[in-house]
């Protein structure tokens, strides 16, 4: 394949393009995406917008989003414009001089989060920002152990994945840090969990690789009300839910509830380019100041990323696609349900926030076909990692009605031919 070709293939480049890029997976890559054979590989080549192509031209419309990556869906011009500027000016950063970039994303973090959250370390995955979160709540507390729920999924680095709650993925790289796992939306588990020795609470707003589970109302303000109490620092694991996926800027602010530390990563990229963060009060990031060397990213806070962060938050303001998400997520909702009636004896349940939706199937053989069925009818939609039975749907915010409206359409269409399997 050649590097840096902007000029259109031909059929036979592209026929040896796919060939290359199958035996390549095979050869050289971990097991997945599962390259398997030339016939079925779909090899992905553009986007624009909610929609992707692979190499032939065939047009997906993006309801996975790249796992929550595309909020501004795919190569947003503002976002792409940006960072075309700044890697004309300077594309990666001294790490000695002081980035101006860096500075002023953190601003605008600052300005959006709720409360008194204000100091910000800048990172490139999600699962880095939970990393640094945890070694953040033990530095402050000076203890140890973390509270998390069943089927939470924070990453799988050491650290996150300590705090990830499933065994599937844990226990072959067990001892991990000291985690005890709870039902999530339990409070009475969780206030009999923490001890003496709990330096902190990590929560998804919404459990997102759980299964797009919504805990009652008054669960957030008690878990925040339970941590304060027994001076026990709260986390918020936003990396899904954060920056309008809901239909709110945080999954946190359907409740008002302000966590001590906040972590961020997916869309923050503007879905250009990596970026993440994890993001406190002045007064827990005090236990840093000592020693700014205590946590540290040769490429956290790098000039690319965080013009992407920045020209993230500004165009989600400018174009209102937070109230975007709120509204299309009810449409789309609304739609599903509709399938839901129609379809009872495969859809168990329809449920969802802004445009985190899921659709939960009888039983996972039936999610995985169902979902096949719509990647054959050119929608990308995907389950969720520690529930396979449900669906995802995550388009960019930016979706349309009419794309909606196709999407359901096709997807009424999966489940009638499912139906008669
Ligand atoms: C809630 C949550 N936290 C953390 C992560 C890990 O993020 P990353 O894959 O960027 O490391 C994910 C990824 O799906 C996530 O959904």
């Amino acid at each position: 394949m050649k590097i840096g070709n902007s000029s259109p293939l031909s059929s036979e480049e592209k026929t040896e393009l796919v060939r290359e890029c199958v035996e390549n997976f095979n050869l050289y890559l971990n097991r997945w995406p599962d390259a398997r054979d030339v016939e079925s590989a779909v090899v992905e080549w553009e986007g624009e917008g909610p929609i992707v192509r692979d190499v032939w031209g065939r047009e997906f419309i993006d309801c996975l989003g790249g796992f929550g990556i595309f909020a501004l869906g795919h190569r947003h011009p503002k976002v792409i414009n940006a960072i075309k500027v700044q890697l004309d000016r300077l594309a990666l950063h001294s790490q000695w001089m002081l980035n101006p970039m860096a500075a002023d994303a953190a601003r605008r973090l600052a300005e959006i989060t709720p409360g008194d959250l204000r100091k910000t370390f800048w990172c490139s995955t999600g699962t880095e920002a939970v990393e640094g979160a945890l070694k953040l709540a033990r530095l402050y507390t000076g203890k140890k152990k973390y509270i998390s729920t069943i089927n939470s999924f924070h990453g799988k680095t050491m650290g996150s994945l300590s705090v990830t709650g499933r065994d599937l993925f844990r226990k072959p790289f067990e001892p991990l840090l000291e985690t005890t796992f709870v039902p999530y939306g339990e409070i009475e588990a969780m206030a009999e969990a923490i001890d003496g020795e709990t330096a902190a609470v990590i929560l998804e707003p919404i459990q997102g690789e759980g299964g797009i589970i919504i805990p009652p109302d008054d669960y957030l303000p008690a878990v925040r009300e339970l941590c304060t109490k027994r001076n026990v620092l709260l986390i918020f694991d936003e990396v899904q839910t954060g920056l309008g996926r809901t239909g709110r800027m945080f999954g946190c602010n359907h409740t008002g509830v302000v966590p001590d530390i906040i972590c961020l990563g997916k869309a923050l990229s503007g879905g250009v380019i990596p970026c993440a963060a994890f993001h406190s009060t002045d007064e827990i990031w005090r236990v840093f100041h000592p020693n700014p060397f205590y946590h540290t990213s040769t490429f956290g806070a790098n000039p690319m990323a965080t013009t992407a962060a920045a020209a993230t938050i500004q165009t989600l303001q400018e174009e209102n696609l937070v109230e975007n998400s709120a509204r299309m997520g009810e449409y789309f909702l609304a739609g599903l349900k509709r399938l839901w009636e129609q379809f009872p004896n495969l859809i168990q349940d329809v449920r969802g926030r802004g445009l985190l939706i899921g659709v939960e199937i009888i039983n996972a053989e039936r999610g995985e076909s169902i979902a096949s069925r719509m990647f054959e009818r050119n929608v990308l939609v995907a389950y969720t990692l520690n529930k396979p039975e449900v669906i995802r749907i995550e388009p960019p915010l930016i979706i349309t009605r009419e794309l909606i409206d196709e999407a359901l359409e096709r997807f009424g269409d999966a489940l009638k031919e499912e139906s008669k399997a």
